[in-house]
């Protein structure tokens, strides 16, 4: 299959001998059919800002969709198209085209071209480079709603996961069309970046800082201060009262935000976790020794407190153990109340984080008591997510989370912890990043 290249003016055909530019990565962009092919003009700019090399191909119905023009000013590259052309053929043939990349990335992905993929096709570019490729491929999906749930859709994702490649959850809001809302939409920029970057570091490669500044750590220079796991509150010396938090979606979001070049700080309650390399991490089992480990770590830019934190401790705990004899009273435990992390730091005063996330573990109404624990705690975001025994959330490996802020509600739909934390960090950074001065542009 022939790939025909239409080169933008002004740049430079690839192997006409002028220098390459100076890039660190090379990424092969497949733009897909669909409205969501805008945001590719905008991921190109991201992306280059980062000295990524960026060949993009552009499928028949994603040309309906953005130019070979504008995609090309922005790459400046050569645009591959499914046209016939000997000449792009002879210059750069789909197979060096799918060789000579670090990364495959299919955006936005239709359901069309999954399915071509699950099923192995190869009869026009896109999908000849994809069949061609032994390269890690990244697939963001957008498409309508139903289309995202047809039990087609999801055999064929299913398909690709398991022939290893990496399918992005699509996400979840308002569709083009009107009237119609769910799960997919194209995740946003920073959350593109976000899976491109850790894709790109994982095959060994770290994406660089621009000449601009831009860092492709986009924490870099902040302190984030993480609460994970649970708190354990002593009844004697050897009993205590504790919940079922694994600690793994703290711990998780601690790890991701390493990756985004932030100095992290992990309090963290008693947990059967690693500690996440590159962390600072200081371990605690109490509520009251979370809160003074908590203040001791402050300043941080980003609070972020996603421990389970025991809400009430033993006031009459024993020194020794609690002894069972035939004639000592069954011991009644009385309860104080612990003191709120989230809320105590999250109080206006000076020293305040700039940004503090609380997260909300419910059973019921989760959205609506969220909303609630925003105003009550004082948080900029609650991350709030359904813990019912039936959802597995509490031990497990996946989450569905709900953003909740003065903004509205962003529903995710479930991915695993993993990646819930990466894309966390990428809204993140982009919040921070709207708020920092060379952030306009
Ligand atoms: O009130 P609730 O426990 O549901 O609130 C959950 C949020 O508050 C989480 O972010 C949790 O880390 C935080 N929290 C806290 N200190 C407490 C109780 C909860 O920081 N004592």
């Amino acid at each position: 299959m022939l790939g025909k290249a239409r080169r933008p003016r002004g740049a430079a055909p690839l192997n006409c001998g002028e220098p390459e530019p100076v890039t660190d990565k090379r990424i092969v962009l497949i733009i897909g059919g669909g409205i969501a092919a805008y945001k590719c003009l905008d991921l190109i700019r991201r992306l280059k800002e980062r000295r990524v090399r960026v060949r993009a191909v552009l499928t028949r119905a994603g040309e309906q969709f953005v130019t070979p023009l504008s995609v090309g000013a922005l790459t400046n590259e050569p645009v591959f198209t499914n046209l016939f052309d000997l000449d792009a053929e002879r210059e750069i043939g789909h197979i060096r085209l799918s060789r000579e990349a670090d990364l495959i990335v299919v955006a936005p992905a239709t359901a069309d071209l999954i399915a071509k993929m699950a099923g192995g096709h190869a009869d026009d570019l896109a999908s000849t480079v994809l069949m061609a490729t032994d390269k890690p491929v990244l697939v963001a999906p957008a498409m309508n709603p139903r289309m995202w749930l047809h039990p087609a859709t999801q055999r064929n994702v299913a398909q690709l996961r398991a022939d290893g490649i990496r399918v992005l959850e699509p996400a979840v809001g308002e569709m083009a069309e009107r009237g119609e809302a769910g799960a997919g939409r194209l995740p946003e920029v920073p959350e593109l970046l976000a899976a491109i970057e850790s894709m790109l570091a994982a095959a060994g490669a770290s994406v660089a800082t621009t000449p601009a500044g831009h860092s492709a750590r986009p924490l870099a220079g902040l302190h984030v201060l993480i609460t994970s796991g649970p708190t354990h509150e002593p009844i004697d010396p050897v009993r205590y009262i504790a919940n079922r938090s694994s600690g793994k979606q703290g711990h998780a979001v601690a790890a991701a935000a390493v990756k985004a070049g932030a100095r992290v700080t992990l309090v963290s309650g008693p947990v059967a976790l690693p500690d996440p390399a590159g962390v600072d991490v200081m371990h605690v089992e109490t509520a009251a020794e979370m809160l003074d480990a908590v203040r001791e770590a402050l300043p941080a830019d980003i609070g972020i407190f996603a421990a389970a934190v025991a809400d009430w401790r033993v006031a009459n705990a024993e020194g020794e153990k609690i002894k069972k004899t035939a004639s000592a009273r069954t011991p009644t435990l009385s309860l104080v109340e612990n003191p709120d992390i989230l809320k105590t730091i999250a109080t206006p005063k000076a020293g305040r984080p700039r940004l503090v996330i609380g997260f909300a573990a419910e059973t019921e109404n989760v959205t609506e008591y969220a909303k609630k624990k925003l105003k009550s705690k004082g948080a900029d975001w609650i991350v709030a997510n359904d813990v019912s025994p039936e959802t597995g959330v509490m031990g497990g490996d996946r989450n569905a989370i709900h953003i909740v802020s003065a903004e509205g509600v962003e529903s995710w739909p479930d991915m695993s912890k993993t990646e819930v934390a990466e894309r966390l960090v990428a809204r993140i950074a982009a919040h921070v990043a709207n708020r920092r001065p060379e952030a306009a542009q």
